[in-house]
């Protein structure tokens, strides 16, 4: 299938001796967003670092538009178009958020309508107020949409997002969720990990849970909301 962007295929992945996932498969379609949920420790992130060959030793196969970067290191995989928004909200403190912005921004030959520095800010308003500031002196809500729009920047096919809403008063998660649906879309490729099954499935348009790192359902958002077992069983009651 010529839209398929992302194809992950029997991947497991240790951490020394540690076996942590035993056997992933997951696909993702072009403009498609596939929420990624699971518990505390079930493996969401070890899947992100697998995926983009970071710190984890990982065997099984992966292809980003049908390319294989399973032997790929974190650079190559990043200039072959995996962007990624690290759980936690790593932002350059002491650059201003243009300097955070420009830094990233790289738009891949052949791209027909990249992000640019105009259209980020247009995009996120906030950030265009802000633009001179420092980013550490930024709202931890502020650091998300900046962490989001700088991967955006550059200008990847498929986008992850791991955890966005961790952590953030509500209001600024309805302002990351309205960002995340705006850049969706616009076509972008997204898996959004998450523990806010509410934020997940008000976005998503398939969903996959991970549980002690395999993979324990796949299907749609209705799915999921019309079956409450698998809600307690995989994910706790929220
Ligand atoms: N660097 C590491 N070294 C060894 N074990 C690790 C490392 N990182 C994670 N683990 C273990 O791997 C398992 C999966 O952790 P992971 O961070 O992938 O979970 P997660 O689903 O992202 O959880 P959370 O929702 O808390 O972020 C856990 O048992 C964790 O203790
Ligand atoms: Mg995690």
């Amino acid at each position: 299938m010529g839209s398929e962007v992302l194809a992950v295929q029997d991947l497991h992945a240790f951490y020394g001796g540690s076996h942590v996932l035993h056997g992933v498969d997951l696909r993702l379609q072009k403009g498609e967003l596939l929420a990624l949920l699971g518990r505390n420790g079930a493996g969401k992130t070890t899947f992100i670092n697998a995926i983009t060959g970071l710190g984890v030793r990982r065997t099984g196969t992966i292809a980003l538009n049908g390319i294989d970067i399973s032997k790929a290191d974190p650079e190559e995989i990043a200039m072959s178009g995996m962007g990624l928004v690290p759980q936690g909200r790593h932002v350059f403190p002491s650059l201003t958020v243009r300097e955070n912005l420009v830094i990233a921004a790289r738009v891949p030959t052949g791209h027909k309508a990249p992000w640019t520095l105009e259209r980020a800010f247009k995009s996120f308003p906030r950030l265009q107020e802000r633009h001179n500031q420092n980013a550490g002196a930024l709202s931890g809500g502020e650091q998300q949409l900046l962490v989001i729009a700088r991967a955006l920047l550059t200008n990847p096919s498929v986008l992850l997002l791991d955890e966005p809403s961790e952590g953030l008063a509500p209001q600024m998660v309805d302002e990351v969720q309205r960002i995340v649906r705006d850049v969706k879309n616009e076509g972008v490729s997204i898996v959004l990990v998450e523990q806010n099954i509410r934020f997940a499935l008000a976005l998503a348009d398939r969903v996959a849970i991970l549980n002690t790192g395999r993979l324990v359902f796949a299907g749609s958002p209705e799915d999921l909301r019309t079956d409450n077992s698998l809600i307690d069983a995989h994910l706790g009651v929220h």
